[in-house]
């Protein structure tokens, strides 16, 4: 199903909605500090697929309707989101996002970290302004799960650690999070149901982890996704088709597989052999296998979800998920 389906498509349904939630977003992050708005505008010319206000609107459709909480709900993951990602690229060291240069490219690294945080207080005040308590719950512990996933992979990319269950944990805290109340907070915009909002919330954590397995793909492959590329293991950051190949190597293999992410992560020949063994290895064949996985359980979850646009979108927007190509 859905093979080849654009986000221009699944939007059909919301465009009006997602228009309206573009003027609110950039409303939300103006400044009268000159530095901070044209920071801001830089931010909203380069915006990204904007999925997450997507599962938003869709989710809050799946058995009512769109609501000005909808909305704000929208804007406050989205700014959520984008303040990680400034802040992400700080940490990872990365000076492309969006097919451009990174924040902390063009202003440097303090800059970027005090615009990620001014993202994130504007998002938390549009919540309190209008008292969303139960949105600001549901959010704060999002970025609660974020920040400590973020770390926990630092933890591990220094130690090298490299058992599964760590990085699916590290997945659900750094990304599923956030899509799984994205997800949640749409639905509770406009359904008051607790048994039918946990469902949703569980949905959204599939394809949350389904979502950061196909971006972890991307640092192996040969398309385009408007970000670094071989970062990971530079990084050493361990994902699931290092993991699998280290896992599944002879000794001598794993000996020298983890010797050159542990001390030759710097060096581009290096880091291409690894990406090739990975390749040979089964590595990314099996990461693709466990994205389908999620893929197929979020699917099986939503159809117990009434028929209608929030189900279709939400559908479709699980097949955007593993196969897009940025
Ligand atoms: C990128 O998310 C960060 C991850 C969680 C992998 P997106 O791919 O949704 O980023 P944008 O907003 O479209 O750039
Ligand atoms: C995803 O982490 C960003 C967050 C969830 C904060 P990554 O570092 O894996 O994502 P990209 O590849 O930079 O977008
Ligand atoms: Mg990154
Ligand atoms: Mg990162």
């Amino acid at each position: 199903m859905a093979a080849g389906i654009t986000l221009n498509d699944i939007q059909k349904t919301i465009e009006p909605q997602i228009q309206l939630f573009e003027s609110k977003f950039k409303e939300s992050v103006r400044s009268k500090v000159p530095l901070l708005d044209r920071i801001m505008y830089y931010i909203v010319q380069r915006k990204g697929k904007q999925m997450r206000p997507m599962f938003v609107f869709f989710s809050a459709k799946l058995m009512g309707n769109i609501t000005e909480t909808t909305y704000r709900g929208a804007a406050l993951i989205e700014l959520l989101h984008t303040a990680t990602l400034i802040h992400d690229d700080v940490v990872d060291d990365a000076y492309e996002r969006r097919g451009f240069f990174s924040v902390n490219a063009l202003w440097k690294n303090k800059v970027a970290v005090l615009v990620g945080d001014y993202l994130l207080s504007k998002g938390l005040l549009l919540a309190i302004d209008n008292q969303d308590f139960t949105l600001l719950q549901v959010v704060s512990k999002a970025v609660k799960d974020m920040s400590e996933g973020e770390l926990l992979q630092m933890e591990r990319s220094r130690s090298l650690n490299l058992d599964e269950p760590v990085y699916f944990d590290i997945i659900r805290k750094k990304t599923a999070s956030l899509i799984a109340s994205a997800c949640a907070v749409g639905f509770a915009s406009s359904v008051n149901d607790a048994k039918w909002q946990q469902m949703v919330w569980d949905i959204g954590e599939k394809i949350g982890i389904a979502f950061q397995i196909r971006d972890d793909l991307f640092d192996f492959g040969a398309e385009d996704a408007g970000k670094p590329k071989g970062i990971d293991i530079k990084e050493k950051k361990l994902t699931l088709p290092v993991i699998y190949a280290i896992n599944n190597a002879s000794a001598a293999d794993r000996r020298w597989l983890i010797y050159t992410i542990k001390n030759q992560h710097n060096n581009k020949q290096k880091v291409a052999e690894v990406i090739d063994f990975v390749w040979n290895s089964g590595g990314i064949q099996y990461a693709q296998e466990a994205m389908h996985r999620y893929r197929k359980e979020a699917l099986a979850l939503l159809a117990q979800f009434p028929q209608g646009e929030g189900r279709t979108g939400l559908e479709q927007l699980i097949w955007f998920t593993i196969e897009r190509k940025k």
